[in-house]
């Protein structure tokens, strides 16, 4: 522990680092999802929003990170109603609730484009970065902090803020300095080509630079990062995953994937942990790099055992025991693991250079290939895009994954309309549930249409999916605008989207 070396600088405590910010402050913080996120100060903030709220006087403040924070931050302030407004990702279930009551304006964006929408200016002044660190070295009339779990924003948001505090977090190791590649780019019209040119590259420095005037104190701490479990695999993921690479494996055999193969990248969730640890287990497909925005379980536990070569990504949203696994193993993850800054890991130059596999996971896909990730029937939100649009859009291949029925089968993930549409058939190359495979790669919206209802469907659901085309209007992408949410809206009035009769929304 560094005691010794921060003797120098400002110690303060947690509630005394929350005292200096003031209601209707801007915060933007490290981390991305749980990982890495400062989490002492803005616990005690949410204490303070409540004891002013009491008192009758408004106390909010708005939160940017690079991605979700856990429950000190998103969960604790969402509660104690603290939130002026919230971009660009979150899984928490509090803030979830509060969010979906209508109590917060929340922005979801695509995760690249947070930290220079910032620099940009589009959303005001950054009055604090609060920064969760493993180190601090005094150079010169700089400190120079040393991340956490997480690359996220925080060059950006430590140079944007006025006042910076850090959260100096004996929990993690800071040996973890030696994963990170700290990397800002300049705005245009003066950006430069990003020099990544493969998945291990590292173009920039080890640590985040902030003058010494800035940083208002350091809070010492020793708190774990709130990382979420992540629901084993089970036959319908292992079968998906199967799935998976068994295209990938045929696709490798045409000729177009390269033998080398190509780096994945693999979304967030359960889903997407599961299928990628499948994938892993075919011994058909060779030995792959990951080039991501999140590193779950499944990935740290191939790179030890020798099926994952090298790994890039924005954070480490691994369970603590995992996390304490690549700690003790720095010696091999050091030349091996690069953490990034959110706009370099879901950077679509860099994605669309190295032809980035992209597998992420869907809430809805419709017959035509347009992919909801965010919204359950149409308006409440679940967790928000993430990175899954930066990747997608650029990917050499672009897959989406998905049970075919969910809630134990009341609910078709495939739908005639997505009740919302993130990711448009446009971008979405191949559709994989646990029933089969639809590669949509050029054909026509009706083409897709069948192969995606012949292929995907549950059983249950493929005849009302055909009955549907029937009474969709002729025309280049067939619809019944009448009918065409009548699945959704018959679970929302009978419970069971199986008793969906369309003769009832005909006119
Ligand atoms: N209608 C209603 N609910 C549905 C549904 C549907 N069509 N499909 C899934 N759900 C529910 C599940 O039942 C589950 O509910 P529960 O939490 O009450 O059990 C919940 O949504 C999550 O589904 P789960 O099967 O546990 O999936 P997951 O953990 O793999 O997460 C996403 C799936 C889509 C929520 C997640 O991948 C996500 O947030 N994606 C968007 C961000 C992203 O893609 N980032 C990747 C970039 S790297």
């Amino acid at each position: 522990m560094q005691i010794d070396k921060i003797m120098a600088y400002t110690r303060m405590t947690a509630a005394e680092a929350a005292a200096l910010i003031k209601n209707g402050d801007q915060i933007a913080m490290s981390g991305f999802t749980p990982a890495g996120v400062a989490k002492a100060t803005t616990k005690e903030l949410a204490k303070i929003a409540v004891a002013e709220h009491e008192a009758g006087r408004e106390f909010k403040v708005a939160i940017f990170t690079g991605a979700s924070t856990g429950q000190s931050t998103d969960g604790d302030l969402a509660n104690a109603q603290a939130i002026k407004y919230r971009a660009p990702y979150t899984t928490n279930p509090d803030f979830r609730k509060h969010v979906n009551l209508g109590e917060i304006p929340y922005n979801d964006l695509h995760l690249s484009h947070m930290a220079q929408e910032l620099r940009y200016g589009f959303y005001g002044d950054v009055d604090w970065a609060i920064l969760e660190v493993c180190d601090i070295e005094e150079v010169g009339n700089d400190y120079h902090v040393y991340l956490t779990a997480a690359g996220g924003i925080s060059p950006t948001a430590a140079r944007l803020a006025k006042k910076v505090i850090l959260e100096l977090n004996s929990f993690h190791n800071p040996n973890a300095k030696y994963i990170h590649d700290v990397y800002e780019p300049l705005d245009p019209p003066y950006r430069k080509a990003i020099p990544i040119e493969h998945v291990g590259d590292r173009i920039g420095q080890s640590f985040v630079s902030i003058p010494k005037e800035k940083v208002a104190g350091v809070v010492e701490c020793n708190i774990p990062d709130e990382a979420r479990a992540f629901k084993d695999s089970d036959p319908v993921t292992d079968k998906i995953g199967y799935l998976t690479a068994e295209f990938l494996v045929e696709e490798m055999h045409k000729g177009r994937i390269p033998k080398e193969f190509l780096p994945l990248q693999s979304g967030v969730g359960s889903t997407a942990n599961a299928i990628l640890g499948a994938l892993g287990a075919d011994k058909h497909v060779p030995d792959f790099n990951i080039y991501t925005e999140v590193i779950q379980n499944s990935v740290i536990e191939m790179m030890l055992n020798g099926r994952v070569k090298d790994a890039s990504a924005c954070s480490l949203t691994v369970s603590n025991d995992c996390l304490m696994q690549v700690y003790d193993h720095m010696d091999y993850f050091k030349d091996h693991l690069t953490l990034r800054q959110s706009e370099i890991s879901n950077s679509p130059e860099i994605i669309r250079r190295l032809g980035v596999i992209a597998i992420n996971t869907a809430i809805e896909a419709d017959i035509y290939g347009n992919v909801n990730s965010t919204h359950i029937s149409g308006t409440k939100m679940m967790n928000g895009i993430g990175g899954s649009g930066d990747f997608i859009r650029n990917a050499y291949l672009s897959i989406f994954t998905c049970p075919s029925v969910a809630k134990g089968g009341v609910i078709s993930s495939i739908v005639p309309f997505v009740s919302h549409q993130d990711s448009s058939e446009h971008d979405v190359n191949i559709i994989v549930t646990e029933q089969g495979i639809a590669d949509l790669r050029g054909k026509s919206p009706a083409q897709r249409a069948e192969c995606i209802i012949e292929n995907c469907a549950h059983p249950d659901y493929k005849q009302l999916l055909w009955d549907y085309l029937k009474i969709a209007k002729m025309g280049h992408t067939r619809h019944n605008l009448s009918a065409a949410f009548a699945m959704h809206d018959t679970l929302a009035r009978k419970g069971d989207m199986k008793l969906t009769d369309f003769a009832e929304y005909v006119k």
